[in-house]
């Protein structure tokens, strides 16, 4: 990596929110006196109905983690009302459609009225406080307005990711115990059509608790219907009242579930609270973007993932920001389209994940440089490390040298930004995603649990709590404790290896456990390889992730057949099919090796390190396989991985 090169704030620049001394003055005091400093905050940021007692009180050992207790709020308020006497005029959301032709803007007090609507449809369907509501949409408005619908009421809401599987959707609903789910006929995704409803029925054959499905109508095709239980989005809300008052929540009371990948087992809900969320992302919105008044902001992600919730929905709107919501894909009608639309819509900031900016970047400077983009101002990226000759790309090519990138650092249990540049504040470096944001204490860890000092590398670890830290997972407390807060006593363990370099810049090395990092998507390698053995040939799965130029990491799997099954031709096709079908088509593998025999330590656990010297073809690091129950497995695996190219 070229750690060397140094991009300075740039002029325009000089006058962000954070500057480099206020960075300095503002982290300390994060630090030295956090109940002060997030007092303060807490009361420039959000509006509040009742004051808090005490700040923060938390015990990691316990997992346990409460902000501004005793406080009461409502979110939905502060990304809406709020805001009515001066913006109602105002654009709170931009939808593009997947056709080119088509957009739409929805103003503050257009918001306010979608929203309260379809809370009064919840409230007549029976939706209280507390309860959980599935949201399975594609990236059309509804989607906004049915979080802060639930936010509004105090309904818990899960939305889980349109591309997700019937089967992985069921799943979901019947873990949080959610009785209604919002979809949409079908979604619209590069022109081709996705059936989200018939995905919903499949699911719902097995979720015999729920007892309301709202339907969108977006490509008004025909599709089954069944009476009493599924309900037309559009001719409910159009009855109702546009006037909901807001539930004061407590400031601990539940927002939502969003379920994750993680190392072992099924994906956990990771439950996040209402103030400390809110809060910590309404301030790395306006701080990281330095967002000003006014301007138009764009995430490209899709809001089934923590992105699309933080930095689409709750943080633009509770600074009120105009927030551009994209339906479709960047490669579709062609290349171009991400900055068609920045032209169209005068986009002033971008944000993307690196695995968009290398399909891109592999389609040609010429789709880019068609057009204007002079309304650009700052980009940024998240989901995965970003290579430096993509991060220069994106500099060079999308930002015309112009504008800064912030690269954000930060999980679905982290809720918002945790380590990232401010454009004002930080000169950057390609790769970097630089230093922590305020209140955030880091710390890189040796294997023995001991704190690195200075430059190194090491697990990276948070000490201390900070307000949108992840509450509990969903249903299963203990699971957060072993998860997060037991592999190294006193602190938050998030998975991920860094480097921190002798300037104090972080460089995030990837994941350290078994979880992949698809084209930015989260994935368990146990999921993948539950998925394969489903199959009746297959007798063992093991996946690891190797190194692929656009998704950054491929899935590849080492499949074992059933004693007397035989590789036919279509069985490569069933299991990626398999995948698809279990998972959904993020799933999908991109290598199936026939593996006879897998590498395993005497007591039967599979060494996946080698497995992934194996497949990265780095047969020199294969390290000491003497202690393997058989070392003869891995001479015909290195073998056969040398014939596949
Ligand atoms: C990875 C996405 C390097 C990391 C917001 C983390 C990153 C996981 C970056 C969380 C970044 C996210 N640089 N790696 N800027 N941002 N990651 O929960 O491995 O979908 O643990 O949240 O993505 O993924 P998640």
């Amino acid at each position: 990596m070229s750690k060397n090169l140094v991009h300075k704030v740039p002029k325009n620049f000089h006058d962000a929110h954070i500057t480099p001394q206020k960075y300095k003055e503002m982290y300390q005091r994060s630090i030295d006196d956090p109940n002060g400093f997030w007092a303060d905050m807490a009361t420039e940021f959000l509006d509040w109905n009742q004051t808090w007692n005490r700040v923060v009180d938390y015990n990691f050992s316990k997992g346990k983690a409460q902000w501004f207790s005793g406080a009461e709020l409502n979110v939905s308020y502060n990304c809406i009302d709020r805001h009515l006497p001066k913006r109602a005029k105002q654009i709170a959301l931009i939808w593009e459609s997947d056709d080119p032709e088509e957009s739409m803007e929805i103003s503050y007090a257009d918001l306010k009225t979608e929203v309260c609507k379809l809370a009064n449809t919840l409230k007549s369907r029976g939706v209280k406080k507390g309860d959980r509501v599935c949201i399975y949409l594609p990236m059309i408005p509804q989607a906004a307005y049915a979080m802060l619908a639930c936010a509004r009421i105090g309904a818990v809401h899960s939305v889980v990711f349109g591309g997700f599987s019937p089967e992985a959707l069921k799943d979901r609903i019947l873990d949080a115990d959610c009785r209604l789910v919002i979809t949409a006929d079908e979604s619209t995704r590069g022109g081709k059509n996705v059936p989200l409803k018939a995905n919903v029925d499949k699911a719902l054959a097995h979720c015999p608790d729920v007892h309301t499905c709202l339907v969108v109508k977006c490509t008004h095709n025909d599709i089954p219907w069944v009476a009493g239980r599924d309900i037309c989005y559009r001719d409910s809300v159009n009855v109702m009242s546009a006037d909901c008052p807001p539930e004061s929540m407590a400031a601990e009371d539940p927002l939502f579930i969003l379920y994750t990948s993680g190392s072992t087992g099924k994906p956990k809900g990771v439950l996040h609270t209402t103030a400390g969320y809110l809060l910590q992302a309404a301030m790395t919105f306006k701080y990281t973007f330095d967002y000003r008044e006014g301007e138009v902001y764009w995430c490209t992600a899709d809001v089934g993932w923590v992105t699309g919730h933080t930095y689409i929905v709750y943080g633009p709107l509770c600074n009120g920001a105009t927030s551009l919501m994209f339906e479709g894909v960047p490669t579709y009608p062609d290349a171009g389209r991400c900055w068609d639309i920045v032209d169209k819509h005068k986009v002033n900031i971008f944000y993307t994940a690196p695995t968009a900016i290398r399909a891109l970047q592999a389609q040609g400077d010429e789709f880019v440089s068609r057009s204007d983009r002079s309304s650009l101002r700052l980009l940024g990226t998240v989901g995965e490390p970003i290579n430096p000759e993509a991060w220069e790309w994106y500099h060079r090519v999308v930002g015309d040298a112009r504008c800064p990138i912030v690269d954000t650092w930060w999980q679905t249990e982290t809720g918002t930004h945790m380590i990232t540049a401010l454009p004002g504040a930080t000169d950057l470096k390609p790769g970097s995603a630089s230093f922590p944001f305020f209140g955030v204490q880091l710390a890189l860890l040796n294997e023995d649990g001991s704190e690195v000092q200075g430059a190194g590398s090491g697990y990276l670890v948070v000490k201390s709590s900070w307000p949108s830290q992840i509450r509990t997972i969903y249903g299963d407390h203990q699971r957060l404790i072993d998860t997060y807060f037991s592999t190294y006593e006193g602190y938050y363990f998030t998975g991920d290896g860094a480097t921190r370099d002798a300037d104090g810049y972080y460089w995030i090395t990837g994941r350290v456990d078994d979880v992949l990092n698809v084209s930015g998507h989260r994935m368990g390698t146990a999921e993948v390889e539950s998925a394969l053995v489903l199959h009746p040939k297959i007798a063992e799965a093991a996946v690891v992730g190797f190194p692929h130029d656009i998704k950054g990491q491929g899935i590849y799997c080492y499949v074992t057949l059933m004693d007397n099954a035989e590789v036919d031709d279509n069985l490569r096709a069933e299991l990626i099919a398999l995948c698809s079908r279990e998972i959904g088509p993020i799933a999908k593998p991109d290598v199936i090796q026939w593996a006879p025999g897998l590498p395993k330590t005497r007591s039967g656990k599979i060494m996946r390190r080698i497995l992934r010297k194996i497949a990265e073809s780095d047969m020199e690091s294969l390290g000491d396989i003497t202690t393997l129950a058989d070392p003869t497995v891995v001479d015909t695996l290195v073998k056969d991985r040398l014939k596949i190219v």
